[in-house]
């Protein structure tokens, strides 16, 4: 079985991180998201894994070769020389995509979730209709594609990209497993998988949606990004709850990776996790936030609803709070105050930021 991950687009909802690494290589609880990705098409006997890539092509395929040796599974990229959308990458992979002639799995690269895909491969079998995709509740459905579907067997009425009005609550989960007959529908071009492909298949009565029950985020942006973390070790707390972290210093789900070290009289959760090689000093607070591989919290600062990039240090007595993101190599003096600010990579902050902003 194949499968075809869609990871161009530039990431700029998650910039500062993403002017650092490519989306899908930017960790999510210590390990890049396009690993979760690969490690659950592994689990389902898929034997190649297709990057549709328009940016960065360099950066992911030495990561690319890391991964293949790590989960034993043969990962190839399909290169753009325009970014052709979400469809069109799937006819430039074409040759790939039909070797086998058996369907195939297509994915967003920003979405972390339980990935059934077991559920979604007989889900396919049982209806015989050409496509399937994965849908899932949300309050908040204009962001999304939303998908209108028959209760009973799941068969898709229509599918709307980002409605403007409400339509209903099920979303596009970004996870779908489709017949090699949808590639003679798509041509190597700028083309809108969600805007034409799926409106045209839905018209002939062949797209079936499956409802996830399970928990979904799309982390392509900091908030959601920290949403989605919370849900997940939510979720390991449930299935491998030995992963998590315990001890005297800790609050809830925390996820510590093994090289970190920690000081003496810290209070470390709940919702965080800690990178490779962070160094987190004595009677340091952390919770709801993620500190990137490198990471050094000073003394006594205290970290919040943030995300830390690779490298950062948060000085002695600091305080950064409520959604800010550092990039890569940021440096906060001893004692700064950082209420809800975006640092762009490699600066150094000196002074206090009480309100949000970006600081470049
Ligand atoms: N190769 C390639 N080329 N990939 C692309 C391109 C491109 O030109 N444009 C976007 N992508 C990739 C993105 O990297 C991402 O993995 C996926 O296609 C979807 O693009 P996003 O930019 O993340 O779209 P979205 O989040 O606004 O909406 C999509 O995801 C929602 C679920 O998270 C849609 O599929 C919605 O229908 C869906 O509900
Ligand atoms: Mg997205």
């Amino acid at each position: 079985m194949k499968a075809l991950i869609l990871v161009g687009g530039f990431g700029t909802r998650l910039r500062p991180l993403t002017l650092s690494k490519p989306k899908p290589l930017v960790d999510f609880a210590n390990k890049p998201i396009i690993l979760h990705q690969i490690e659950a098409l592994k689990a389902v006997g898929v034997s190649e894994v297709i990057l549709a890539i328009s940016y960065q092509p360099q950066v992911m395929r030495s990561a690319l070769e890391e991964f293949e040796v790590k989960v034993g599974i043969k990962v190839t990229c399909s290169q753009e020389m325009e970014p052709l959308g979400t469809a069109g990458p799937l006819a430039l992979a074409r040759e790939k995509l039909i070797e086998f002639g058996e369907p195939f799995f297509v994915l967003n690269s920003d979405i972390i979730c339980e990935y059934p895909l077991k559920e979604m491969i007989e889900f396919h079998k049982a209806h015989r209709g050409e496509a399937s995709i994965l849908v899932t509740k949300v309050d908040e459905p204009s962001k999304y594609g939303v998908v209108v579907l028959d209760e009973e067997n799941g068969r898709v009425n229509s599918f709307i990209e980002k409605p403007v009005t409400f339509v209903g609550n099920k979303i596009n989960a970004g996870i779908y497993f489709l017949n090699t007959s949808v590639l003679d529908r798509i041509q190597p071009i700028p083309t809108s998988i969600e805007r034409e492909l799926f409106p045209a298949i839905a018209n002939e009565g062949k797209l079936f949606a499956m409802v996830s029950t399970g928990f979904w985020m799309d982390i392509g942006q900091p908030k959601d990004y920290l949403k989605g973390l919370r849900l997940y070790l939510d979720h390991l707390k449930r299935v491998s709850p030995e992963i998590l972290s315990v001890g005297p210093y800790i609050i809830g789900n925390v996820l510590i990776a093994d090289s970190a070290k920690i000081g003496e009289g810290c209070i470390i959760g709940p919702d965080v996790t800690v990178g490779p090689d962070c160094i987190i000093e004595s009677g340091v607070r952390l919770s709801f936030c993620t500190l990137m591989k490198g990471v050094r919290v000073k003394s006594s600062a205290h970290v919040s609803g943030s995300i830390i990039g690779w490298h950062s240090t948060v000085g002695q007595s600091a305080q950064v709070s409520n959604m800010a993101v550092l990039g890569e190599d940021v440096h906060v003096s001893d004692t700064m105050f950082l209420n809800g600010v975006v640092v762009l990579p490699h600066k150094e902050i000196k002074s206090h930021f009480v309100k949000p902003e970006i600081i470049m």
